[in-house]
């Protein structure tokens, strides 16, 4: 449903009315609704579009996130349980870090791109001797993935990226999600597209792909190849009695459903447009506010997820938006060092950076529905109050 036309709202979908026709009339054929034939047709549509060898289809950005980081450790790919993660990030790239019991370090945050800063990740590296890192590609826009990668080689350290607000940008040429050993999505409402929930790994490593394969659904071998399948019942000794029952990793249930697959195979033959909307809009708001903070990078094709900015006046801006009905919301969440959950266990680290973000963050309103009459209207209410934040 469109919102209404005085109002600029955060998100807007992307499920549009003859797509859910679409879907009310694949659902009335009587065909199967959980996962079956149309999961395996959305992800082999989606890696190809990615560049990808593989995906998995989830029920959302932060089990693909949790099962990317499990998958790893049940792979026996971690020499130890140290991980670092990005402190400008969601609560869900960090939290399966924690429950699966890795010591975690918050990464500071660059100053331009708001990826990670590559001198903090050095210093954690040396200092820490972490065997896995998951950063953020954050609001669209691309870490310094050559240099993190040269980091990473040298310490030994697994890279996965949480590509959830950066679905299609691109980094030399590459899609973003697709230059770590994983890479994770999400459909939620708002994301680039919607399965309604629901996320996606993509991953080069057959070997980590039929393991989330299993890990998706209960730790069975159901889903993996045939020849995966025969090793494992070979090795179990698993008569064909037992076979459909026999679990080989301690497994979740991440899957989403057909019915979901289905919305998300016609979403990704809308998505191209909506990266040039969302691009354009990003365009525009930059020309507009050129005193105010604006992400820059090595992204080479933009993405965009919001319009990420600092200010010093932030509740003001807010309220005033508000009574324009335009919303406005923190820059992700700040610094995920700074709230309750990780304070909680881990106390107070030093990350000026991402502080910086926590305190003056503040994104604007982008989406494929918005006009650039719409992004005119936000700009100029936004400059009526607002104040730079500025370094000095
Ligand atoms: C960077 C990042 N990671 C993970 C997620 C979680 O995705 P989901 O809401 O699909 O669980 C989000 C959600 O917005 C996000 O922004």
């Amino acid at each position: 449903m469109l919102s209404p036309s005085n109002e600029v709202l955060l998100a807007d979908d992307t499920i549009t009315m003859p797509e859910l026709e679409a879907l009310s009339e694949w659902m009335l054929d009587g065909n199967r609704l959980t996962k079956s034939e149309q999961t395996v047709a959305f992800e082999e549509e989606f890696k190809d579009w990615m560049g990808s060898r593989h995906a998995i289809f989830t029920n959302s950005g932060s089990s693909s996130n949790l099962l990317m980081i499990f998958a790893l450790k049940e792979a026996g790919l971690l020499r130890n349980n140290k991980a670092i993660a990005a402190a400008v990030s969601w609560v869900t790239t960090v939290s399966p870090l924690m429950q699966f019991g890795f010591d975690v370090s918050l990464c500071d945050c660059d100053s331009k791109n708001l990826g990670l800063d590559l001198n903090h990740l050095e210093f954690l590296c040396k200092t820490q001797k972490p065997s896995i890192l998951i950063l953020v590609h954050v609001l669209g826009h691309a870490n310094h993935l050559k240099e993190i990668k040269q980091i990473c080689d040298r310490y030994d350290v697994l890279m996965l990226e949480d590509a959830c607000e950066a679905l299609g940008s691109t980094y030399g040429e590459k899609k973003l999600g697709s230059h770590g050993v994983a890479g994770s999505f999400s459909f939620y409402y708002g994301h680039h597209i919607s399965t309604i929930e629901g996320g996606m790994v993509v991953t080069d490593d057959s070997d980590l792909h039929q393991i989330m394969l299993s890990l998706r659904s209960h730790g069975w071998s159901r889903d993996l190849s045939e020849d995966r399948r025969k090793v494992l019942t070979l090795q179990n000794d698993i008569d064909a009695f037992r076979n459909l029952y026999t679990f080989y990793y301690p497994g979740f249930n991440l899957r989403s459903t057909d019915l979901q697959a289905f919305i998300g195979r016609s979403q990704l033959k809308k998505l191209n447009g909506i990266i040039e909307k969302r691009e354009q809009n990003f365009e525009l708001y930059k020309t507009n506010l050129p005193n105010f903070f604006c992400q820059t990078g090595p992204t080479q094709k933009l993405s965009s997820f919001a319009y990420g900015t600092l200010v010093t006046n932030r509740l003001e801006i807010f309220e005033f938006l508000k009574q324009q009905n335009i919303e406005c919301r923190p820059l992700i969440c700040g610094n995920i060092g700074k709230h309750p959950f990780w304070l909680r266990s881990n106390g107070l680290s030093e990350l000026p950076n991402a502080d910086k973000i926590h305190d003056f963050g503040i994104y604007l309103p982008n989406h494929h529905n918005l006009t650039d009459e719409d992004i005119m209207r936000v700009s100029e209410a936004f400059l009526t109050v607002a104040c730079p934040y500025d370094e000095e």
